[in-house]
């Protein structure tokens, strides 16, 4: 087994709304990356993965409160950190995180190359210019970036050239752990192939260590990452490697989440098309029991009483359901 890049165990955390309110959006999540490796996190909106995202970083302000779990990056507990500590030590250089709809945030003010000082002189007030420069231009050169961006506002780029420089500007320190939250999700679909080569080429060429890529579509994570979890209503209802989740998908959330959404380039494009009807529970009072089983075709009694926990297997396939594998095999097979 390769060296641990990440390690979350139990990790709670909680909105606190203006209303004094709890939102629980992250319940119980353990996750493990090891160096080299990705894993995708997919889920319809709403669920929690950027809340999930944000709370691995380990840098809480107000509304989200750290409520319980451990971060661990490449062997240092960063939950027990203060949040001085964090920004100044963690931040951008042991995790990055580039969240959903970060183009378009970029402050239209300043150039790209400033957007890079910033970055740096954040952990090393002391860089020259002109050490940052270069830096720049041979990182933009190794991810196939014309350097002449460097120079340039964002205001000058395309959707798909805006997203390129932001992941480019965030994985400058070359970070541990990068987290992309939808990185692709509002792009064309030949910018969004760009996209994930770019993703692809950070990791084979070592300037990450390790990647979690966040999308709401599951079938898309198929060519991308290694490992896939699947998140619904806060927890994470399965994981297993991204072709078992494609495949084989065990919870019947996951089950449905690949009917949903078609995607030619992973040879599924015959699937019959299904909706998941109804919404997800409000994670201000989540239920009981399983939280899917209001939407769930297999749900009996029990499921919506009884406690739910990870049934956890020896390969590190992990699902969620009261149904033995051998009880969901039987279901599906009628379906
Ligand atoms: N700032 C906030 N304050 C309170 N609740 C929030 C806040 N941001 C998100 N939420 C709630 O947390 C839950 C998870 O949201 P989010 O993490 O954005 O999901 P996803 O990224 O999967 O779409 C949702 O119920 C959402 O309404
Ligand atoms: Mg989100």
């Amino acid at each position: 087994m390769g060296k641990i890049m990440l390690q979350v165990n139990n990790l709670n955390t909680k909105y606190i709304t203006r209303q004094r309110e709890g939102v629980y959006a992250v319940n119980d999540v353990s996750l493990k990356i090891e160096e080299g490796k990705s894993l995708g996190i997919a889920g319809e909106s709403g669920c929690g993965k950027s809340t999930l995202a944000l709370s691995l970083m380990g840098y809480y302000f107000s509304p989200l409160h750290y409520i319980s779990g451990d971060i661990i990056i490449d062997g240092r507990n960063i939950s027990s950190m203060n949040p001085d500590d964090v920004r100044k030590q963690v931040l951008g250089n042991e995790i990055a995180y580039i969240p959903q709809a970060a183009m378009n945030a970029l402050n239209p003010t300043q150039k790209i190359i400033s957007l890079i000082q910033d970055v740096i002189y954040a952990h090393n007030p002391k860089a020259s210019k002109k050490d940052i420069s270069d830096l720049a231009k041979e990182r933009f050169e190794l991810l196939g970036l014309p350097s002449e961006v460097l120079q340039k506002h964002s205001v000058e780029l395309s959707g798909g050239m805006k997203q390129r420089t932001v992941i480019a500007i965030s994985t400058i320190l070359s970070p541990k752990v990068l987290i992309a939250d939808e990185p692709s999700s509002a792009l064309d679909v030949s910018s969004q192939k760009m996209v994930i080569k770019m993703l692809r080429n950070l990791m084979e060429k070592g300037l990450i260590k390790s990647m979690i890529f966040i999308t709401h579509e599951l079938p898309l994570l198929y060519n991308v990452t290694n490992d896939i979890m699947v998140m619904y209503a806060g927890q994470m209802v399965e994981k297993g490697s991204a072709r078992e989740m494609v495949f084989d998908p065990r919870h019947p959330y996951s089950k449905g989440l690949m009917g949903a959404i078609i995607v030619p380039e992973a040879g599924i494009k015959n699937r019959k098309l299904t909706v998941i009807s109804g919404t997800p529970p409000n994670l201000k009072h989540p239920p009981e029991g399983c939280r899917y089983a209001k939407r769930c075709k297999l749900a009996r009694t029990e499921c919506s009483i009884q406690k739910v926990e990870e049934r956890n297997f020896s390969d590190g396939r992990m699902y969620r359901c009261l149904y033995s594998i051998e009880e969901l095999k039987e279901a599906y097979a009628y379906e």
